[in-house]
């Protein structure tokens, strides 16, 4: 008998632009900046059961492909994007259970704020939220807040693992039991329950203590995603989820060790961190209209690789577009995104088999329902754990596949819940 194992959304693209130019799109892209598209999203994985949907987010409009912003503007890609933050509430408004993660950037966030944005939408939720720490990697994210250059990539991690460090402290400067709401004393917060911080690192300060209360959760879900040395220890300093995309099953088994080994030496129980992959499955009613659109996506991928290696511009900061597709590959290195590009770079020795070749997770999951369901099994009990982030071009009929139609597969084999047992969301994620 499999062990039960959780279920996430990665939301790429967040709150941009969803179905340009895609089949089963319909009016998705032209309503682009109302929240219904979210709103359908998070109903439709709220009656599948699944832990979170995480709300990506970048800070640039990437001109990173051609040294110009042409090729993203006409295709919509990553810009332009509104910010999640405003769409979190509305969501928590249209559903009771399923925990909301937004994602924020440790370089250009202020920590006190963070923290009290992060707390503020916990109590507005009930206890659902969670935030996804990033680091932020394009250079041009930086000229947006003033730097000529970004700060370098293991000192942004350095200044992430203190921010979060502070964010936890604000957070733990009201003791759970500091509103007593005492009407006969006339006494609404205990003062001797609520203190001052004192914090000062090498990056940032903060006095507390914090404005509004302890989150409901204590700590709301703790969630990142960098894959480097420096982005897995800290990880194993303070996350409760870690994200990774690895297209083979060995490397997901590898990356899931090391990171509970790292969780381990830091005193840490591995168990408390859950380490879920990115899989992007293809749906079919049957096993060959399945492979036909398998075989589709990959074509479509054959046909435009400038799409795949735009993308990847824009997260690595190196223009692509300047080197001959089918020459040798160089050495190629980034202050960007630097487990993404060694991943990337993997995958051939021209660009245009890198390209080919490149899937985002694992791209190659395709079948009935019932089949995926089956392989998803398999490939869990071979990793260990702890569950998937289930990402792909958002249309209403792919949440539809997915929410109605591999989620069922997957609860008939026991797989994943049918109901959630706990009101916060940190508890539904520790429950298995
Ligand atoms: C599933 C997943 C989601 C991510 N979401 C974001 C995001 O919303 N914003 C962002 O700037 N980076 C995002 N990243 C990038 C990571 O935060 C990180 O920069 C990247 O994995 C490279 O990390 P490294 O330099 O430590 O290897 C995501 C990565 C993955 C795998």
């Amino acid at each position: 008998m499999s062990s039960p194992f959780h279920l996430g959304w990665f939301l790429a693209n967040s709150f941009g632009v969803h179905g340009w130019g895609q089949a089963w799109g319909g009016v998705t892209a032209r309503d682009w900046a109302g929240p219904d598209l979210h709103i359908d999203l998070a109903r439709g994985l709220e009656r599948a059961c699944f832990d979170f949907i995480l709300l990506e987010d970048s800070l640039f409009v990437p001109d990173n492909y051609g040294a110009s912003t042409r090729f993203y503007l006409e295709r919509a890609l990553r810009a332009p994007k509104n910010d999640p933050l405003p769409l979190v509430p509305l969501m928590a408004q249209a559903t009771a259970r399923i925990g909301l993660v937004p994602t924020l950037s440790t370089s250009f966030y202020p920590p006190f704020l963070l923290a009290r944005l992060i707390a503020t939408l916990d109590f507005l939720s009930h206890g659902r939220m969670g935030c996804n720490f990033v680091t932020s990697t394009a250079a041009r994210a930086a000229q947006n807040f003033g730097l000529d250059a970004h700060i370098e990539h293991d000192t942004r991690y350095e200044m992430a693992d203190e921010f979060v460090t502070l964010v936890r402290e604000l957070w733990n400067s009201w003791d759970a039991d500091a509103i007593v709401m005492d009407e006969e004393r006339g006494v609404f917060a205990d003062p001797d329950r609520v203190r001052a911080i004192d914090f000062k690192g090498r990056f940032h300060a903060s006095r507390g203590p914090l404005n509004t209360a302890r989150p409901p959760q204590g700590s709301p879900v703790l969630v990142q995603a960098g894959s480097s040395p420096q982005g897995r220890q800290f990880a194993a300093g303070h996350m409760d989820v870690v994200l990774a995309a690895y297209n083979s099953v060995a490397d997901m088994k590898a990356f899931r060790a090391d990171m509970r080994a790292r969780l381990a030496a830091r005193g840490r129980d591995p168990d408390r961190c859950k380490v879920m992959f990115v899989i992007s499955p293809t749906l079919g009613e049957t096993a060959a209209e399945a492979e036909a659109r398998h075989q589709r996506r990959q074509q479509a991928k054959n046909d435009a690789p400038d799409l795949t290696l735009a993308a990847m511009a824009s997260l690595t900061d190196i223009d692509f577009s300047q080197f001959d597709l089918d020459a040798p590959l160089e050495e190629l290195t980034t202050n960007g995104q630097q487990g993404t590009l060694k991943l990337f770079l993997k995958q051939g020795r021209t660009l245009r088999e890198v390209a080919r070749n490149y899937r985002y997770g694992l791209e190659d999951l395709h079948g009935t329902p019932d089949q995926v369901a089956g392989r998803m099994d398999e490939i869990m009990q071979e990793v260990g754990g702890d569950g998937f982030m289930i990402t792909g071009p958002l249309t209403r009929r792919y949440l539809a596949e997915i929410a109605d139609g591999l989620t069922p597969a997957l609860q008939k084999r026991g797989l994943t819940r049918r109901a959630y047992a706990h009101a916060h969301f940190r508890d539904n994620l520790m429950e298995f």
